[in-house]
C-alpha cells in the first residue's frame, strides 16, 4: 500500500518533537508532505526553528518546513514555557538548524497542497493550537473535500483540563480555531488528555530509548528528561504524559487505541470554562457525531512501537 500523505501542524514542544521523530521513522506508512509550525508552547519564531532542528537530528534536512500563524484567531496569545522551558525543547542543546525555512506561509502551503491533492486523500495531524488549520479552512473552504481525516491532539473529558480546570492547552490557546476544526464536517479523531495521560514516559521507558544510542534516541531521552520534571510534580505520577505522539502512533497502529464516535463542541465564550471540550460521550444531546473520541490505549504497546521506530535511526 502507498504511504498515507500527511501534513503535521505543530508547536514543538518536546512531545511535538518526539511526534515528528515517530513520523519521520515511518516512511513506508507515512508520506510527510510538509511540517507546518504554529505559535503555541512557545512563540512561532521558536516553534518553526525547533521543528527544523528535529529534521536535522533525524537526517531529513530536505523536509519542507513552513511557519504559519503567530497568534490565535481571536484571543490573546498564550504560551507554556513553564512546562517546555524557554526554548520549547529544553533538555537538549538548541542550535541553528540546517533545514531551511520555506518562504511560503504555512496556511498557503496547506491550501495549495490540499487543492492539488485528490479528494479525501490528505490526513492532517495537528499537535498544537489549531490556528493554521482553521485559518486555511476559513480562507478556502474548498480544501475540506481533499481532507481524508484530521487526527489531532487536544481536549479533555474525564481528565479535566491541564491549563484551567476545564481546558486542555491546545484548545484553550485557540478555542475559536478548535471550534472551526471540530465542526468542519470532515472526520476528526481526537487524542485528548483522557488518553494521553495514560502514556507516561517513565524512567524505565526513557532509559530504554536512551540505550538505543542514536542521535534521535539521545535527543528524545534528553527532552523527555526535562519534560518529566515538571509533569511528575504536577500529576504525582511517574513520568510525563507523551501527548502528541499519540496522533502518529494512531496512524501507525490504530488497534492499540479505543475510541467512540461522539459530538465534541468547544466553549468559545465563557470566562470560566473557555476552551472546554464538551464531549457528548453518552449521546445525551442530539448533536451530530463529529469526532472519534479516543479514551484508551495500551501504553506498553505504544512504547514498544515508539522505541522500535526510534531504533531505526541507528541503521
Ligand atoms: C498539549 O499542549 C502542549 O503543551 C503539548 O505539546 C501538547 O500538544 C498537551 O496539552
Ligand atoms: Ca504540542
Amino acid at each position: 500500500m502507498a504511504p498515507r500523505p500527511i501534513i503535521i501542524d505543530c508547536d514543538p514542544g518536546q512531545d511535538d518533537a518526539v511526534c515528528l521523530f515517530l513520523a519521520m521513522s515511518s516512511p513506508d506508512e507515512l508520506e510527510i508532505l510538509g511540517i507546518t509550525a504554529v505559535a503555541g508552547n512557545v512563540p512561532l519564531e521558536l516553534t518553526q526553528r525547533n521543528a527544523r532542528q528535529m529534521c536535522d537530528i533525524a537526517g531529513r534536512t530536505d523536509m519542507p518546513v513552513f511557519a504559519g500563524c503567530s497568534r490565535p484567531m481571536v484571543r490573546e496569545p498564550m504560551t507554556a514555557e513553564q512546562i517546555h522551558g524557554t526554548t520549547g525543547i529544553d533538555g537538549i542543546e538548541v542550535v541553528d538548524p540546517v533545514t531551511p525555512l520555506r518562504s511560503m506561509h504555512a496556511v498557503e502551503f496547506i491550501i495549495e497542497t490540499l487543492l492539488a491533492a485528490s479528494e479525501e486523500s490528505v490526513t492532517l495531524v495537528p499537535t498544537g493550537p489549531l490556528t493554521n488549520i482553521a485559518t486555511a479552512i476559513d480562507k478556502v473552504p474548498e480544501i475540506l473535500s481533499h481532507i481524508d481525516e484530521i487526527v489531532l491532539m487536544g481536549g479533555a473529558m474525564r481528565e479535566g483540563g491541564n491549563r484551567t480546570p476545564s481546558a486542555e492547552f491546545n484548545i484553550l490557546a485557540d478555542p475559536h480555531a478548535a471550534d472551526i476544526v471540530f465542526c468542519c464536517g470532515r472526520p476528526v479523531t481526537a487524542m485528548g488528555l483522557d488518553v494521553t495521560h495514560k502514556v507516561l514516559s517513565t524512567r524505565k521507558r526513557v532509559a530504554k530509548i536512551k540505550a538505543l544510542n542514536n542521535p534521535v534516541a539521545t535527543a528524545t531521552a534528553g527532552m523527555l528528561g526535562f519534560f518529566h520534571r515538571f509533569d511528575t510534580k504536577k500529576y504525582g505520577s511517574e513520568g510525563a504524559p507523551l501527548h502528541d505522539p499519540c496522533t502518529v502512533a494512531y496512524l501507525l497502529q490504530a488497534d492499540i487505541f479505543d475510541g467512540k464516535q461522539c459530538n465534541v463542541s468547544v466553549e468559545t465564550q465563557s470566562r470560566l470554562t473557555l476552551g472546554h471540550t464538551a464531549v457528548d460521550f453518552w449521546n445525551v444531546t442530539d448533536r451530530p457525531h463529529n469526532t472519534n473520541w479516543i479514551y484508551d490505549v495500551d501504553p506498553d504497546a505504544f512504547f514498544e512501537l515508539l522505541t522500535g521506530r526510534l531504533a531505526r535511526f541507528g541503521d
